[in-house]
């Protein structure tokens, strides 16, 4: 009884959420989207950041997501540190300098200074409230845990679900964040998939083959198939969102943020949307995680230690026991 009335309950509150414009995730039931694996220098037990991807991928944040999202867990001086983008500490220090924070002064006002190392990036909104407002009710987040905040659904086979599961823990599997928010920043379509009505059935287009101005098209997020006789019925995008092939629900209140050359790189790596996505997601998974190398080395070393241990047990009871045996 309790939890039915949790459900009802659960199931009101996300009808009043839809009703009032609210960013529920539109997960259609039984809906995974199969999210591609991509290759990562950090992925494994060995794996590493690349710093000189991370630099780009710190980049790529500063000059085009800054305006709008936060890194409100990240101190300047972790720009600096080993393990991560490793920039020199002077340069950061002169990054800090161009950012104002509050301060409170000995009258108690709340004056701005120029940060220093040991200061947090700034937000760029007061509250959720004016980010909100700002973006037509959507939310974008503080990006410092996105990766962790972020995975990926299994799609296979049930049956074959436990095999997966036991494969991504000997190799290690943990960048299901990042492989997230690769597809994500590199998965933006024009618009939605097109359809094409044949009496009651809508028939799927590829965009290809689709003409300028066909009147017959019609553009749907989701297609409900239509049963006992109805017709399907096609879901259009809300206004205001953009269509994107790995979001949940597939419709986002982000704009397409990156395109091919907005971001000059000075090491020749291509100003490639791909590139961009790749850098910065790797960013991402390093804010969400500045000391994994750390931790990884010191797993290598604890292992060594743990061997080495154990062949002297093993050498010492050889001896102790020589008498007896
Ligand atoms: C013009 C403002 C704007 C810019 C620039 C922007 N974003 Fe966003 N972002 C948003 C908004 C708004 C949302 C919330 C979308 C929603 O909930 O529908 C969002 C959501 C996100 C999410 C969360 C997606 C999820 O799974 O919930 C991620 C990750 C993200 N942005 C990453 C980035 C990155 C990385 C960049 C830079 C390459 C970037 N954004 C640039 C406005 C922006």
């Amino acid at each position: 009884m309790r939890t039915t009335m949790k459900s009802l309950r659960f199931a009101l509150g996300m009808a009043a959420m839809m009703a009032v414009g609210g960013s529920a995730p539109a997960y259609a039931a039984g809906e995974g989207i199969e999210i591609p694996r991509q290759k990562w220098s950090f992925s494994g037990p060995a794996g590493h950041f690349d710093k000189n991807q991370l630099q780009r991928g710190f980049q790529v944040y500063k000059e085009v997501c800054a305006s709008c999202h936060g890194l409100g867990l990240i101190a300047f001086r972790n720009l600096a540190q080993k393990g991560g983008p490793e920039f020199p500490e002077a340069g950061v220090r002169a990054l800090a300098s161009t950012y104002k924070v509050d301060e409170i002064d000995g009258e108690g006002k709340v004056v701005q200074r120029p940060a220093r190392l040991s200061d947090r990036f700034p937000k760029p909104y007061k509250n959720e409230a004016e980010a909100r407002s700002i973006h037509n009710g959507a939310y974008p987040p503080d990006l410092s845990l996105i990766a962790k905040g972020r995975s990926v659904a299994y799609t296979g086979s049930i049956w074959y679900h436990p095999v997966a599961m036991l494969r991504d823990i000997v190799t290690g599997y943990q960048e299901g964040g990042s492989d997230y928010l690769y597809s994500l920043l590199s998965g933006y379509k024009d618009d939605a998939p097109a359809y094409r009505r044949d009496g009651a059935k809508l028939i799927a287009v590829p965009d290809a083959s689709v003409r300028r101005g066909d009147k017959s098209i019609v553009r749907c997020v989701a297609v409900e198939k239509g049963t006992a006789g109805k017709p399907d019925n096609c879901a259009p995008m809300a206004d205001g969102m953009h269509y994107n092939s790995y979001f949940p629900g597939h419709q986002i209140g982000m704009a397409k943020p990156l395109s091919d050359g907005q971001v000059k790189y000075g090491d020749g790596t291509p100003a490639t949307v791909s590139n961009y996505a790749a850098d910065v997601s790797a960013f991402m998974a390093w804010t969400a995680d500045p000391t994994h190398d750390q931790r990884k080395n010191m797993g290598w070393q604890v292992m060594l230690y743990l061997l080495i241990t154990a062949i002297l047990l093993f050498v010492a009871k050889k001896r102790i026991w020589r008498e007896v045996h």
